[in-house]
C-alpha cells in the first residue's frame, strides 16, 4: 500500500499525513469515508448476537433503575421487548470475530499494523441513546452504521478526571464541549486516545467502533518480566565481587544501585526475548476459548485434504504477527511463537493476510519440510481452520 496516495477513508488526506497530523494527536471528521456504506448486519441480528453465551454484550439505559443502568449480557430473548421506546443502548464487543462481513470491514484500515487493531464493536441506539460522556485509553474510529448520531468532543482527560460514581460506567462529571458534528451512514470520526466524547444517537442508530489495543505501561512491565523470569537461573542474583570497605554498615550505597540498573539493563535489553514476548502479547486472542484446533491433525491427512481441494482459513479469533531476528524469523500466533527459518518468510506473508490457504498458492510449501509442519501446527493449534467446518 502507497502510504502516499489519499485516502477516501480519511477523507482525501495519505496515510502518512493521518499518521503526522491526526493519529493519536486530534480528532478527525471525515464525511462518507464510506461512500453509501451500508451496515452489514442489522438490528435484530445484533440482538441475536447478544443472546449468545460467548458475545460480549451491555445494554445501557440513561434512564433504567437507577440513572445509566448497565446489563451485562448474554440476554434473555424477551429482553429486548421490555425496553423502554428511547435512551437506551446496545453494545456488542468484538462482532468482526461472529461476521465475516464486519470483519471485512478492517480492510480499510491496513495501512495501522493488524497487530493495534482490537476489535469492531457495534452499538445500536434507541433515539435519545448514549453511553454518557466519558473517555477511552484507547484511539477509536466511529464509523455511522444507520440512521444519524450526534458526536461532542470534550477536553483531554486522564486518570485523575472526575468521574460520576458508578459501579460499572466510567462516566465523565464534566464535559467541556469543544466540537460537534451529527453523522450520517458511511460518515466516520476518528478519535485519539483519552479524548472526552459523548455520542447521542438522533434517531434510531447504528455505529461502529474500530478500537485499537495498546498494553499499559505497567502491562509490560508487569508481563515481559514475568515471562523473562522464566529464563533466569536463580544463581543470576545481585553480585558485588567489586565490593569496597563500607564507611557505614547500615548505608545503602550508591553503587548498590548502579549495580542493580546493571542487572537491569542486561536483561531488559534482551531485544530477542522482548520481541517474543511482545509478539506473543499482541496476539493474544480475545476469546482463546474459540482458538480451538484439530490437535490429532497428521502432516499426510492435512496434505491430502488439500490435494482434494480442501481451503484452509485464519480462524476469525486467531490473531497472527510475524518479525525477523538477525536471519530467522518469527510467527506469532494466538499467543505463541515460533522461530523459523529464513526461507519461510513469503509463507508467514501468504499466512498472515491470505484469505484463503489452497493447494495452489502454498504448493511451494507443501513440498517444503518445515513449510508443511508449520501449516500442520497452526491447524492443530487452531489458528488456522478449514473452510467448510
Ligand atoms: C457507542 O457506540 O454508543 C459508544 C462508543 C464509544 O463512545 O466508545
Ligand atoms: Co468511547
Amino acid at each position: 500500500m502507497n502510504p502516499d496516495i489519499p485516502l477516501q477513508l480519511l477523507g482525501g488526506i495519505s496515510a502518512r499525513v493521518f499518521l503526522r497530523d491526526y493519529w493519536q494527536k486530534k480528532p478527525l471528521l471525515i464525511r462518507q469515508a464510506i461512500p453509501d456504506f451500508q451496515s452489514p448486519i442489522d438490528p435484530d441480528e445484533l440482538a441475536g448476537l447478544a443472546l449468545e453465551e460467548e458475545v460480549e454484550s451491555r445494554l445501557v439505559l440513561e434512564h433504567g433503575e437507577r440513572p445509566w443502568e448497565m446489563r451485562r449480557g448474554p440476554f434473555a430473548e424477551d429482553a429486548f421487548s421490555e425496553l423502554p421506546e428511547r435512551d437506551w443502548t446496545l453494545l456488542v464487543q468484538s462482532v468482526d470475530q461472529f461476521v465475516p462481513e464486519v470483519a471485512e470491514l478492517l480492510e480499510n484500515f491496513r495501512f495501522l499494523p493488524s497487530w493495534r487493531i482490537d476489535d469492531i464493536m457495534i452499538s445500536y441506539a434507541a433515539p435519545g441513546g448514549s453511553v454518557g460522556p466519558h473517555f477511552d485509553n484507547y484511539d477509536v474510529f466511529l464509523l455511522q452504521g444507520h440512521g444519524k448520531r450526534h458526536w461532542k468532543v470534550g477536553q483531554m482527560c486522564d486518570s485523575q478526571s472526575q468521574l460520576i460514581e458508578h459501579a460499572d460506567l466510567r462516566i465523565l462529571a464534566e464535559f467541556q464541549d469543544s466540537e460537534e458534528w451529527t453523522l450520517e451512514p458511511g460518515d466516520m470520526l476518528y478519535l485519539p486516545p483519552r479524548l472526552a466524547h459523548w455520542g447521542v444517537a438522533v434517531d434510531e442508530c447504528v455505529t461502529y467502533s474500530v478500537g485499537f489495543r495498546a498494553p499499559s505501561a505497567a502491562e509490560v512491565l508487569t508481563h515481559f518480566t514475568d515471562f523473562l523470569s522464566q529464563f533466569l537461573p536463580d544463581e543470576d542474583r545481585y553480585s558485588d565481587a567489586d565490593a569496597q570497605p563500607v564507611s557505614d554498615p547500615h548505608q545503602i550505597q550508591h553503587d548498590a544501585l548502579d549495580r542493580l540498573k546493571g542487572l537491569l539493563a542486561e536483561h531488559m535489553s534482551d531485544e530477542r526475548l522482548l520481541l517474543t514476548w511482545f509478539g506473543q502479547f499482541m496476539t493474544e486472542p480475545r476469546y482463546p476459548e474459540l482458538v480451538a484446533g484439530a490437535e490429532d491433525l497428521q502432516e499426510e491427512d492435512l496434505l491430502g485434504s488439500l490435494e482434494q481441494g480442501a481451503i484452509l482459513i485464519r480462524n476469525p479469533s486467531a490473531r497472527l504477527a510475524w518479525s525477523e531476528v538477525d536471519d530467522d524469523l518469527l510467527l506469532f500466533a494466538s499467543g505463541q511463537s515460533r522461530l523459523l527459518p529464513g526461507h519461510l518468510r513469503e509463507l508467514l506473508k501468504l499466512i498472515c493476510a491470505a484469505d484463503a490457504l489452497h493447494s495452489e498458492n502454498l504448493e511451494q510449501w507443501l513440498i517444503d519440510e518445515e513449510g508443511r509442519n508449520l501449516l500442520c501446527e497452526l491447524v492443530k493449534q487452531g489458528s488456522l481452520g478449514f473452510a467448510d467446518e
